[in-house]
């Protein structure tokens, strides 16, 4: 029996490899490797792609987040909500621009940030919320961007795990009650005052090496990343402001926009398979599979509940059985070694419950129906 990692990018690149090595070889042949022409092409594409105005390429997500951030003007000793229930560099970013995470609760259901506890938290040094759409599922847009309207604040996407997924904000309004002629359909990154994106080699749109990607529908914002990305300067040897050397590659770039148009086709794969799963999981008893309506979700992990202190257990038993499975992730941020002595008794009742139940299980655009099925027996057998 072979082992079945949590994702096999193999398939995909065999795929697309002709695509791939032409594209590399015609930048090896201009050799115009920082900023070539594939950079602003791969912006256009990212732009239209996700219904804004402005795409900027950076060099990871995590400078995405952080030129982002700037340019929205957030700084010294400014409040940013955020979730602790993500990835470190969601709030590094925060405290590298010299501002203060503050940290709500989550939705057991969604794993997203909870509009009700954003509220909580709000003081008058707030100015920003930084909503991250974990594993893929569009966070609570319409209610978050109602309560930065009501407070006067911004609001930057965490989209590193959700390129692709769509927010349809009268279904989640209303309950599945609307017209659907009323629905709005809006892609993560195209709600906020910019998104964030990633490309690092295990994210939807994976690259081949560190990469990110700011999107925006304001002019001046995005100017403002234009010139942050590049040391402060949009003019060669011209620099306005203490900037970073953050552009993204133009290999990159050129090997990205041989991916982005499989992108829908991809995300779609990922959603079937969830669906499988999660049709199975529903009757099992120390199992909660993620909690459908699941709109625009494109499922970069699909990662379960396990109740009753079995999470490692199971983990166990799925390595034992050959299946790979990821814990994302152990620790909330709150409670990392770097915030020592900084969020002592921070209650965040649900985030610490979810850290002890979340694992996450093999998921892809190409895992095939036979490793699914002894996924899913593995995870019978044992429950
Ligand atoms: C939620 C989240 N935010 C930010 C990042 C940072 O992206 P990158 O690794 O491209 O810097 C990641 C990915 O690693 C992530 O998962």
């Amino acid at each position: 029996m072979l082992f079945i990692p949590i994702l096999n990018l193999e398939p995909e690149i065999e795929l697309l490899r002709e695509d791939l090595e032409r594209a590399y070889k015609e930048v090896l042949g201009h050799g115009r490797f920082i900023m070539g022409p594939e950079v602003s092409a791969f912006e256009q594409q990212v732009a239209d792609y996700i219904g804004v105005k402005h795409a900027i390429g950076v060099n990871s997500g995590t400078d995405a987040l952080v030129i982002a951030l700037r340019a929205a003007g957030i700084g010294e000793g400014d409040e940013v909500i955020t979730t602790s229930f993500t990835f470190f560099a969601t709030t590094e970013s925060i405290d590298m621009v010299g501002a203060v995470p503050v940290f709500a609760d989550i939705n057991p259901d969604s794993f997203n940030l909870d509009p009700a506890s954003i509220e909580h938290v709000i003081t008058d040094r707030s100015k920003a919320i930084m909503p991250v759409h974990l594993y893929g599922r569009p966070a609570a847009m319409a209610q978050i961007m109602k309560i930065a309207e009501k407070y006067n604040l911004k609001v930057v996407e965490d989209c590193a795990q959700s390129f692709g997924a769509v927010y349809e904000q009268h279904c989640i309004e209303c309950n599945g009650e609307c017209e659907p002629s009323a629905h709005k359909s809006l892609k993560t990154g195209a709600i906020g005052d910019a998104g964030a994106f990633s490309f690092f080699p295990s994210k939807n749109l994976g690259g081949f090496g560190d990469g990110g990607m700011i999107t925006t529908n304001s002019d001046e914002l995005a100017e403002l990343c234009r010139k942050l990305r590049a040391h402060g300067s949009i003019k060669k040897y011209r620099n306005e402001l203490m900037g970073y050397n953050s552009r993204l590659d133009t290999l990159q770039a050129a090997l990205l926009s041989v991916k982005l148009p499989h992108i829908d086709r991809f995300n779609e794969n990922r959603r079937k398979a969830a669906h499988r799963y999660t049709e199975v999981f529903s009757g099992l008893n120390t199992i909660i599979p993620p909690s459908l309506p699941d709109h625009g979700h494109v499922y970069h992990q699909y990662t379960i509940r396990v109740l009753d202190g079995k999470r490692d257990e199971l983990a166990d038993y799925l390595k034992e059985n050959q299946i790979g499975s990821m814990i994302y992730y152990p620790i909330p941020c709150h409670k990392l070694p770097v915030y020592e002595g900084r969020f002592d008794g921070l209650a965040l009742p649900v985030t610490n419950m979810l850290t002890e139940e979340v694992l996450s299980l093999p998921i892809g655009p190409f895992l095939d129906e036979k490793d699914q099925e002894q996924v899913i027996r593995a995870v019978i057998d044992f429950s």
